[in-house]
């Protein structure tokens, strides 16, 4: 029994730590109450790529609203900007690149910004490398195992006169307790787990965020209920695979429990989870999405190859039969479920009769959406060392040829919603226009229908009267919300 307590503790940041970083957060608020007298400093805080990402950044602004920050949309008004980075392909990466490039101009204009660089990008040596040499007017560079100690890292950044650079390589642990400020007041965020064991061949996420680690159950509940009592109506449960929660805790839990446990708490909202790896997702996962009330029906089954080959040197662990075999269940159990997948497009070796096998399984399953790249060698990773005889220009018209049938199947999908209704939380005002607002069905559809911006973080029963190709078009079936309920 101690032994498991030990192992477990062993995955948390002490308390002690966390407290030396909030004695930090109140130094650097000093700071700069002498640094801007009269004034609140501004920040500008950006993140790139994941759901997980995005989560870090309320996370970082949290922290940073704790020292005394407040926020700007323009990094040309802050006094601190910080870009929470994304390596997951080479263009994420020519992104942000190319957006701290714009940084040197805020930069002469401004001599006492401090401008910082975190996240996954600098947990590669390279990158932190080139940012060391090649922009040597980022002051603070910090990786993802060091995210909490922020307070410390920017009180050195703002009292020594050196650069401060702290990336440690760590199998990672989990701050518990962290404020957040979050980005929505309707829909939120919830990692349930940290990092990847999983070692896909083309990914770079195991190296820059460490092994697979998940939260106790009862920190996450006790977060759900906190965000439940703040108004959140839709919760989304994150990780890398959440289908391996509860790997390595002393309670005996996996995902379907945990969702179980989440689905009795009180009160009106909706969970959808993130990502959902085919290798590990059991029939109880679906029995439960289909008897759990709270659980959206839709599930995102990223299949990233139809060809058992491909599947086998990309290390993902299942093979095309037992991935439509698993479609077939949820189907059954959860007539309408949505599915939609990430595929990969050209992984090296990938022949054209290969790449035709994908294209035959996203006819076959028929996901309503897709999340479609070309591949692209991450250094360090196992792919890119692969030979990779296919031309830029052969992977371009694949990958041209898989969206014109998802485009098909997709439209094909929608058309069918029409004069179908559904529950749609309203998260805000639409695109088509004035008197217009948004939200999505169960299925992930977004429906954009005309209605009063009362209805705005309520329930809504939308009847579908129109196909778009992004979105569904939809009239307010009744004037029944949620809170009338
Ligand atoms: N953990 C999730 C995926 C996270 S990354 C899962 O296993 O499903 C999101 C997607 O980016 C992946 O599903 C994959 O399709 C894509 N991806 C990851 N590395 C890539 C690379 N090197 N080149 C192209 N696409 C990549
Ligand atoms: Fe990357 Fe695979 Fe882990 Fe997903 S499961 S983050 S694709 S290594
Ligand atoms: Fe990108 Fe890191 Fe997420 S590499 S996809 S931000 S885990």
């Amino acid at each position: 029994m101690v032994i498991f307590l030990n192992s477990r503790s062993e995955k948390l940041v002490p308390e002690d730590e966390l407290s030396r970083q909030r004695e930090y957060a109140l130094q650097v608020k000093k700071l700069l109450e002498l640094r801007y007298p009269g004034r609140t400093p501004l920040a500008h805080v950006h993140t790139f790529g994941c759901q997980q990402n995005v989560s870090d950044g309320e996370k970082i602004k949290g922290m940073l609203q704790g020292m005394g920050y407040d926020f700007c949309t323009a990094p040309a008004d802050a006094d601190l900007v910080i870009y929470n980075t994304c390596a997951i392909r080479e263009n994420a990466e020519d992104k942000v690149f190319g957006s701290i490039g714009q940084l040197s101009h805020c930069k002469n204009a401004r001599k006492d910004m401090i401008l910082g660089v975190c996240g996954c990008m600098v947990q590669q040596k390279h990158v932190a490398e080139k940012i060391r040499k090649s922009y040597p007017y980022i002051d603070l560079v910090f990786g993802t195992h060091v995210l909490h100690r922020l307070p410390e890292l920017l009180y050195r950044a703002l009292t020594e006169k050196k650069r401060v650079f702290e990336a440690p390589d760590s199998d990672g642990a989990i701050a518990e307790g962290l404020p957040a400020v979050r980005d929505g007041k309707i829909k939120a965020w919830l990692p349930i787990m940290y990092g990847c064991n999983n070692f896909c061949t083309y990914c770079v996420v195991p190296y820059v965020r460490g092994r697979e680690r998940s939260r106790a159950s009862a920190d996450i509940i006790a977060e759900a209920k906190a965000l439940i009592a703040d108004g959140y109506k839709e919760i989304t449960l994150l990780g890398q695979n959440v289908n391996s929660y509860g790997k390595g805790l002393e309670e005996e839990i996996n995902f379907a429990g945990l969702l179980r446990k989440l689905n009795v708490l009180d009160g009106d909202f909706v969970l959808r989870f993130m990502t959902s790896h085919p290798k590990d997702a059991t029939p109880d996962l679906i029995d439960t999405m289909a008897r759990c009330e709270k659980v959206c029906h839709h599930l995102h089954l990223p299949v990233q190859s139809g060809c058992d080959r491909v599947l086998r040197e990309m290390n993902r662990h299942y093979d095309k039969k037992s991935y439509l075999a698993l479609v077939d269940y949820a189907r059954k159990k959860i007539p309408d479920l949505s599915l939609s997948s990430d595929i990969i497009v050209g992984f090296p070796g990938e022949t054209e009769e290969e790449f035709d096998e994908t294209l035959e399984l996203v006819k076959q399953v028929g996901y309503h959406f897709l999340y479609t790249f070309i591949f692209s060698p991450r250094p360090g990773t196992k792919a890119a060392q692969m030979d990779d005889p296919v031309s830029p220009q052969e992977k371009s018209r694949w990958f041209r040829q898989l969206l014109d049938v998802q485009e098909k199947i997709g439209q094909a999908i929608y058309d069918g919603l029409v004069g179908k209704t559904f529950r749609v939380l309203a998260e805000g005002q639409g695109r088509s226009g004035d008197g217009w607002l948004t939200g999505r069905t169960g299925q992930n559809v977004i429906v954009e229908f005309e209605g009063s911006e009362a209805l705005i973080g309520g329930f809504v029963n939308v009847r579908v009267t129109k196909a778009l190709r992004w979105a569904v078009i939809g009239e307010i079936a009744d004037s029944r919300t949620s809170n009338e309920n």
